[in-house]
């Protein structure tokens, strides 16, 4: 089968298209064949070695597809199933195998190219809406990177729980676009003083949570829009990686609590997993989310989605196609 490989890390040039021999499913393994593949900013941080992977790899974590054939002990599914993953390595390929207890079917009404694009990515916003830090109705709260993957479903599931939603985006042509999609107040980080705007629309109080996945660039200027005690959650980092910092400094802005999740501890369980992408597709069914997929890439073309996910030019989700 060919797969996007990487021999060493580094730009999207080193993003290989290969013919590569898949063996058969393991125990409680699944082949699944991949009919859309989903595009994360976590997939550029394998590809540039900000996060370590064992090297050669497969690359890419997100995909959906076909169960095709089984390994020994796999009795939850059967081939032709509908299926998606998120999180398991090699999805930048034209199959994969995935153990069972990771695929979620893919409810009928949701297409192949919506699980891939939302799958990761709505999960994402599944935990950090509601388990991360869960949001009650009312409150006002702050998401970096508004018209991204994560941010365009985010501004809705937010929207639908009833929060007041502030956005930041890098550039005026993607305000609209986050304000169709749930954000109440749109800034614009690379124009406006947004600590200083954020502090206003929250009458000086400040807010109780910032969801930032933009990282370094983002980091002091979050913290000063926390109220007191409030909730730090770096969940990324797309403009490079938070320099490490004195504890000291969350008792300063006044006793602010810092997290650093992972949709993998959200989704440990098999019945985690399920649940939470449960909630994900019910989100889609009912059309309080709707997943917009903005790029879509011939497999062999992973290194053009890496530039322009890294360029700021996506907006919505990023598909590849095998
Ligand atoms: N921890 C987890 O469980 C988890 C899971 C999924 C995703 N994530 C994180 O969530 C974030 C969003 O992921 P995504 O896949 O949906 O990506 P994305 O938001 O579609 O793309 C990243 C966005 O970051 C913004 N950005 C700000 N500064 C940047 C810079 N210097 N270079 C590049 N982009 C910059 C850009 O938006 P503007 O131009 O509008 O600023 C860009 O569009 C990423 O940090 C990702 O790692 C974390």
């Amino acid at each position: 089968m060919k797969a996007i490989r990487i021999h060493e890390t580094g730009g999207p040039d080193v993003l290989r298209y290969e013919d590569v021999e898949l063996p058969p499913p393991g125990k409680n393994e699944v082949r699944v064949r991949h009919t859309a593949v989903g595009v994360n900013f976590i997939d550029t941080y394998h590809r540039s070695g900000l996060y370590k992977l064992p090297l050669p790899t497969g690359i890419g974590g997100e995909a959906a597809g076909t169960v095709e054939a089984l390994g020994d002990g796999v009795t939850t599914l059967k081939p032709g199933d509908r299926v998606a993953y998120a999180g398991t390595l090699g999805a930048y390929a034209e199959a994969n195998n995935v153990p069972a207890d990771r695929l979620v079917k893919i409810p009928q009404g949701v297409s192949d190219e919506v699980a891939a694009a939302a799958l990761l990515k709505g999960m994402t916003v599944q935990y950090l809406l509601k388990r991360t830090f869960a949001v009650q109705r009312g409150q006002t709260i702050l998401f970096h990177a508004a018209a991204g993957g994560v941010g365009l479903i985010f501004g809705q599931w937010a929207k639908h729980l009833g929060t007041i939603t502030i956005g930041t985006v890098g550039s005026d042509d993607k305000i609209a676009l986050a304000q169709s999609h749930g954000y109440d107040h749109v800034l614009n980080l690379s124009k406006e003083d947004w600590v200083k705007r954020v502090r206003e629309l929250t009458k000086g109080e400040g807010v109780p949570v910032v969801y930032d996945g933009v990282g370094k660039a983002t980091w002091d200027g979050s913290l000063d829009c926390l109220a007191v005690r409030g909730m730090m959650v770096s969940f990324g980092n797309s403009s490079g990686a938070v320099p490490p910092f004195a504890p000291g400094i969350l008792s300063t802005k006044g006793s602010l609590y810092v997290t650093r999740p992972t949709l993998a501890s959200y989704t440990r369980t098999p019945e985690e997993l399920q649940e939470t992408a449960n909630d994900l597709f019910a989100v889609i069914a009912s059309g309080a989310v709707k997943i917009e997929i903005n790029q879509r890439f011939k497999l062999s073309e992973a290194a053009k989605a890496h530039e322009a996910l890294q360029s700021r030019k996506t907006t919505g989700a990023t598909i590849l196609l095998p």
